[in-house]
């Protein structure tokens, strides 16, 4: 495949091979409408609206959705990125670029709402906790999800079951991390094999870290 994943000086939760892979994974299911849940810097949300351009020549749309800095208003077991506390980079010239000079908060609804201009006719970001926000958007376009946010128990489970319940009837493909052993988070294990169970539905494990439902 000619897109390769850019990490854009800014932060990923997709590293080095991992974002080639996502998009690899992404591209075999020719999605044209697609929700990422955790938007985190907005790196891989660019990399999926390249993708989404290329493989539908500009007619595509993009739902992403994050707290961007927002307080959760359920659990206290949320698992969230280091980097969210102070905005902290291992490399100082980001340091330096982010928090001195440009003073940018990277997970702010501005800075990436700023940084995905170029799609801001394709793209909907949408500021809130999924255990709010969630049931209240139209999911009825989307085929494809990435659910990588909240990674507690309860919330990776109402995640699954809302998208279950709002995209019913249709095929679609549920994409979530940090399922497989090479960055296995267990709660989010959990959420994922009981929703899969109680539901009937089968499961796909890619590279030994994403899970592939296709329902
Ligand atoms: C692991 S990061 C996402 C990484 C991103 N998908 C990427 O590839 O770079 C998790 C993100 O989920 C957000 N988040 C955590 N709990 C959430 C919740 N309950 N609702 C919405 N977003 C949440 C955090 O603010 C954080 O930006």
């Amino acid at each position: 495949m000619d897109i390769k994943y850019k990490t854009y000086w800014r932060k990923t939760g997709l590293k080095s091979k991992w974002g080639d892979i996502f998009l690899e994974l992404i591209a075999k299911h020719n999605p044209k409408s697609f929700l990422e849940i955790g938007v985190f810097c907005g790196v891989t949300s660019m990399n999926i609206c390249n993708l989404l351009d290329y493989l539908n020549k500009g007619k595509f749309t993009y739902i992403g959705i994050d707290l961007f800095g927002e307080k959760k208003n359920t659990q206290n077991d949320e698992i969230e990125p280091k980097f969210l506390t102070n905005q902290k980079f291992s490399n100082p010239l980001k340091n330096i670029y982010y928090n001195l000079i440009l003073k940018e908060d990277l997970n702010s609804l501005e800075s990436v709402s700023n940084f995905l201009k170029k799609y801001n006719k394709n793209i909907n970001l949408i500021k809130g906790d999924t255990n709010e926000v969630l049931e209240k958007i139209d999911l009825s376009n989307i085929d494809c999800v990435f659910i990588d946010g909240g990674h507690s128990y309860n919330t990776v489970k109402n995640d699954l079951n809302i998208l279950y319940k709002s995209l019913k009837g249709k095929e679609k493909v549920l994409i979530c991390d940090d399922y497989g052993d090479l960055s296995y988070i267990p709660e989010v294990r959990k959420a994922i094999d009981d929703f899969v169970k109680s539901n009937k539905l089968r499961l796909n494990v890619i590279k030994d870290r994403f899970a592939e439902i296709i329902t």
